[in-house]
């Protein structure tokens, strides 16, 4: 019904992505013995190449180097030599490439950086990488190691039993990804559209192939980097071996040191890119349907937001706003005159962003598809005849195929990206590219025929080796086109398909879920294990795309998403309404609650994905980014962090009386009521037990739970910055910065980044970073905040200093007592004019 007309592929080809397709990875199967894989015997001592070692024998030739002073790389194709070195993930300001200490013996070599080493017996071939410390991170199975059978190649690498493994981006089921399978088959990167999916399809929309192994609380990361089909067994196959490889292409992967986890997504994204920083304006409330047409339909919502104080920030035109499902065309019965509604909108302190997907219509006189087809833009088939699919103008009157642009093609990229002047020039604001995995609804694979043509980059190929990462160059291009066309703007980009490295030019969203209590839960590691992959701008379709959620379980999932990177509301065609007030009275004050808490917290969420576009490390993280050395973390994945010191447990249940939190070791605060929770008594060693040295353990707290409730907690020495709510990020300037303090007795230093929240201006130093402290000592607390560094001067406000602390508390700047007061239940605030120079501040909270 909802794909007219036609249905029938789609669903054929989703039949058999869930179907054929473990047949199909079964031809590419794991085991050994049944697929006939050589694995790599003696080869002879190595020559010096590059920064490495080149080894080669008549299986094949394999190169190891330095890629950086804490990443080496492998390099290994069989029977013959290494190609073209070029990657469509890795970022060109990546750090410059090392020379290792190198050794060659007459059985083994070495290579040493400084952050890892690795040694290579020669017969047979196998190697080992060692951390600083001399510690085995990473080895090949010594049965089996790098094998090949044709064009596919694999590595077989020990799996120790205390190892978790996390990442492989967009993948659904929990997030230790050892021992599991999904999809009947190991974890496969293939860009899939998988409408409805569920807990264990996959692949799914978005293709890392990089993962993290943490042991012992220290952890390394591999990256795979190649675009064809690849797959990821994770202890499946036997549970004390990880294998990985690809159908076609070099075995080309890097090992990356750590041994925080936090080092290692950094360095994974020191190599790949790192999300750039969003306008501040995408990380308010986004409302989304399909089917907000006409224009009185899309003012009807907006001014709903508006008249009933819900806040939102961004509006979104699906694939009906277009002339018969044209890109860059509007339909004006639709929306006669967009440039007058974008206008009006944005008086109201709305941005729109449109749809654009990646097949024209094949339709003489639309000048997009003549354009394509005069510069030869548009993907061919193998004997030259233009490649033509069914997607969405199939559905127009009358219906017509698609081409598809070949963004891998630099000159279509650039053609491609000049398309979207005119329609940032009347005001749209962001893109959204969907359908690229790309989509085509009458291949039998969904996709395109495998021996379609692509540029490639200038080394023509087929679709096997650009599938993966034709959403990805697609994202790059809308990206290069709105830098180009809004240069002192920051781009926004949100994307369905996409590969490693692709978080430098898009936003991901995790397409088509469904309205259940699953996805809610699921979703969770999914977003985690996004972030641990590069991709730290994320979310998915609050209340769920398919379907309608109940009322309680769309206002769960605000709850949640509040602190999800990217926070949408999004339902399919003819799906019930699915706005905040859609759910009855108490609902609609509840979701109100809800995003006035995301927009309080807006200071504190912009920081935090600051910080993301800065050092690689998610905001939204699992437990075990912030508590590596606490085992129950490792595994918990029904809640998380908010950056270093906000621990969000939503619930994730129709019926809920009480939910259950673990809170790792120390203090923490309730942040609704600012109530202390004293940490745990640490576990006394046992006489005689060397292992069991005294730890600090956490403890698990059950809090009863209303529709109100979202379990919301800070560590002790942690900071959150808040601000009044708004009803759109316009009105923030001249508001006051509440700074709220959460006291311990170790001294805690956090960093707040504010900067204009729009144009590029930061780039060139328009920023103000200033560093807060803060120290309990017995009674008496010590704050210092510094002044700015950094030329940007935010509007004259005042500085709000709110502490969980008694209401008889007295506080003293610079040594004078200043007044107090208390808006907030279990707060005390302090109020400072801010002059945005340093401030210093002490509490004594004896005298009561
Ligand atoms: C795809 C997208 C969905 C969108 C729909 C129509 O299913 O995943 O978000 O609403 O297409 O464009």
């Amino acid at each position: 019904m909802l794909h007219r007309p036609f249905v029938q592929p789609l669903r054929v080809s989703l039949f058999l992505a869930r179907i054929a397709l473990p047949f199909v990875c079964i031809s590419l199967s794991t085991s050994v013995a049944s697929a006939g894989w050589a694995s790599l015997g003696e080869m002879p001592k190595p020559k010096a190449q590059g920064n490495g070692l080149l080894f080669s024998n008549d299986q094949g030739t394999l190169w190891i180097g330095a890629e950086n002073k804490n990443v080496l790389r492998v390099r290994f194709i069989s029977k013959g030599t290494l190609g073209r070195d070029h990657s469509y993930a890795l970022t060109a300001d990546r750090p410059k490439s090392v020379m290792p200490e190198i050794q060659v013996g007459q059985d083994q070599s070495s290579l040493k950086v400084s952050g890892l080493s690795a040694t290579i017996t020669h017969n047979p071939l196998r190697i080992t990488f060692k951390d600083v410390a001399g510690n085995v991170i990473d080895e090949d199975d010594a049965e089996r190691g790098i094998a090949f059978a044709g064009t596919t190649t694999r590595v077989w690498k020990t799996l120790p039993d205390d190892a978790h493994v996390y990442g492989l981006g967009e993948k659904g089921g929990r997030l230790d990804k050892r021992g599991r399978q999904l999809g009947g088959t190991t974890y496969a990167m293939w860009n899939s559209d998988t409408f409805a999916y569920d807990s264990d399809t996959d692949p799914i929309y978005v293709s890392v192939p990089f993962y993290m192994v943490m042991r012992k609380s220290r952890a390394h990361g591999v990256f795979l980097d190649n675009t064809f089909r690849s797959l990821f067994d994770v202890g499946h196959e036997s549970q004390r071996l990880l294998s990985f490889g690809a159908e076609n292409g070099e075995l080309n992967y890097y090992v990356i040191a750590g041994p925080h986890p936090k080092d290692v997504v950094a360095r994974y994204t020191e190599l790949t890119g790192r999300i750039s920083l969003p306008p501040r304006w995408a990380l308010g409330f986004h409302q989304s349907r399909w089917g907000y047409w006409p224009e009185s339909r899309l003012r009807l919502v907006a001014n709903s937001f508006r008249e009933k104080k819900i806040p939102a920030d961004v509006l979104w035109l699906d694939i009906d706003y277009q002339d018969g499902f044209k890109p860059f065309t509007w339909d004006k019965a639709r929306f006669a005159d967009p440039p007058r509604m974008l206008r009006e909108l944005s008086a109201q302190g709305f941005r729109v962003i449109t749809i654009v997907d990646p097949h024209p219509p094949v339709q003489k006189g639309y000048s997009i598809y003549d354009q394509g087809e005069a510069g030869g833009h548009f993907v061919r088939n193998a004997d030259g005849t233009l490649f033509t699919g069914a997607v969405w103008p199939m559905r127009a009157m009358p219906p017509r195929r698609s081409v598809y642009p070949d963004f891998t093609n630099a000159k279509t990229r650039a053609w491609w990206a000049g398309l979207y002047k005119p329609f940032l020039d009347i005001g749209v604001a962001g893109i959204w590219n969907d359908m690229n995995e790309p989509a085509v609804g009458d291949q039998a694979n969904g996709t395109m025929p495998f021996d379609v043509r692509h540029d490639n980059d200038g080394q023509p190929s087929d679709h096997r080796e650009v599938h993966n990462v034709y959403g990805q160059q697609m994202s790059r291009a809308t990206y290069e086109g709105i830098r180009a066309a809004k240069p002192n703007l920051r781009p926004f980009v949100l994307t369905r398909a996409t590969f490693a490295g692709g978080q430098k030019w898009s936003a991901v969203w995790t397409g088509d879920n469904q309205s259940d209590w699953a996805h809610l839960r699921g979703g969770i590691p999914m977003l985690l294990g996004m972030g641990l992959s590069g991709y730290s701008f994320a979310g998915n379709d609050v209340g769920g795309f398919v379907d309608s959620p109940t009322p309680t379980l769309f206002t769960r999932w605000a709850q949640a998403a509040v602190f999800f990177p990217f926070m949408r509301a999004h339902t399919t065609r003819r799906s019930l309404d699915q706005e905040p007030w859609s759910y009855g009275v108490v609902n609609e004050v509840e979701n109100r609650k809800v995003i006035e808490l995301r927009y309080r917290l807006l200071p504190t969420i912009y920081n935090e994905m600051q910080k993301a576009s800065e050092t690689g490390v998610p905001a939204m993280r699992p437990l075990f980014l912030e508590f590596p050395d606490d085992p129950t973390s490792w595994d918990r994945d029904d809640q998380f962090m908010w950056g270093p010191d906000m621990l969000v447990a939503p619930v994730l249940k129709e019926v809920a009386l009480e939910r259950e939190v673990y809170l790792p070791a120390g203090n923490w605060y309730d942040f609704a009521t600012g109530a202390m929770i004293p940490a745990a008594q640490p576990v006394e060693a046992k006489a005689g037990d060397e292992t069991a040295l005294a730890q600090v353990v956490g403890q698990t707290v059950t809090v009863p739970v209303t529709i109100s409730t979202l379990p919301l907690y800070v560590r002790e020495g942690g900071f959150v910055f808040s601000q009044p709510v708004v009803q759109h990020t316009g009105q923030m300037a001249g508001l006051p910065l509440q700074v709220m303090i959460f006291p311990s007795q170790k001294e805690s230093t956090r960093t707040f980044y504010e900067d204009d929240g729009e144009t590029m201006a930061y780039s060139k130093g328009a920023y103000c970073k200033r560093t807060f402290r803060s120290v309990q000592s017995g009674d008496s607390l010590k704050v210092a905040v510094s002044g700015c560094t950094g030329s940007y001067k935010p509007a004259a406000r005042d500085l709000v200093i709110r502490l969980p602390v008694n209401q008889n508390a007295r506080a003293f700047i610079s040594g004078n007592q200043t007044k107090t007061t208390r808006t907030t239940p279990g707060y005390l605030d302090v109020v400072v004019p801010d002059k945005f120079n340093a401030i210093e501040l002490r509490v004594d909270q004896a005298s009561h």
